[in-house]
């Protein structure tokens, strides 16, 4: 299956920093959805909302337990920022936790998913601006690319629950 999934992208082997700006372009595009989404299509939204929780929970998981850690270490210039991430993740993840379960009838839905949105908007342009050239230019294209393989095969294992995360840990 995964595979399946690389060769659809095409023959060229998987860079690790790209696979997470398409990740990050496919939750913008989400995003978007919820946004041009009426306000009483309560029915639409749930269906966006619970694909951002699947979509987010996935890029979270494959960052925290690969990408975070290997940058971490390999480029020891990003420690602050992957620690300052952890922390954005924690207050995302937990937002995700408490969507999952709130009805978009409720009067606190949209407020929460328009925060949700601004903080995932900022960690993202932190990550794409501040802290991923960096590890771009310490590691080697090599190294980019296994490292994204094994992110894509990953993406099979991450929990369904946003609370499963590292990040959610207090
Ligand atoms: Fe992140
Ligand atoms: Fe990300």
């Amino acid at each position: 299956m995964e595979e399946d999934h690389i060769a659809e992208r095409g023959s060229r082997p998987m860079d690790a920093i790209v696979l997470l700006k398409d990740d990050h372009k496919t939750v913008e595009k989400l995003f978007k959805q919820f946004e041009k989404a009426g306000d009483d299509a309560y029915k639409e939204k749930r269906q966006i909302v619970d694909q951002i929780i699947h979509e987010l929970t996935t890029h979270a998981y494959i960052e925290e337990e690969i990408f975070y850690p290997m940058a971490r270490q390999d480029v020891p210039a990003t420690e602050d920022h992957v620690l300052e991430s952890v922390e954005e993740h924690h207050v995302v993840v937990w937002m995700l936790s408490e969507l999952k379960d709130l009805d978009p009838k409720d009067e606190r839905f949209d407020a929460k998913v328009t925060v949700l949105m601004e903080n995932v908007r900022h960690h993202v342009e932190e990550e794409e601006q501040e802290w991923f050239p960096k590890v771009r230019e310490a590691m080697g294209r090599n190294e980019l690319q296994e490292v994204g393989e094994r992110m894509e095969k990953a993406k099979a294992e991450a929990p369904d629950d946003p609370l499963a995360l590292i990040s959610a840990r207090k």
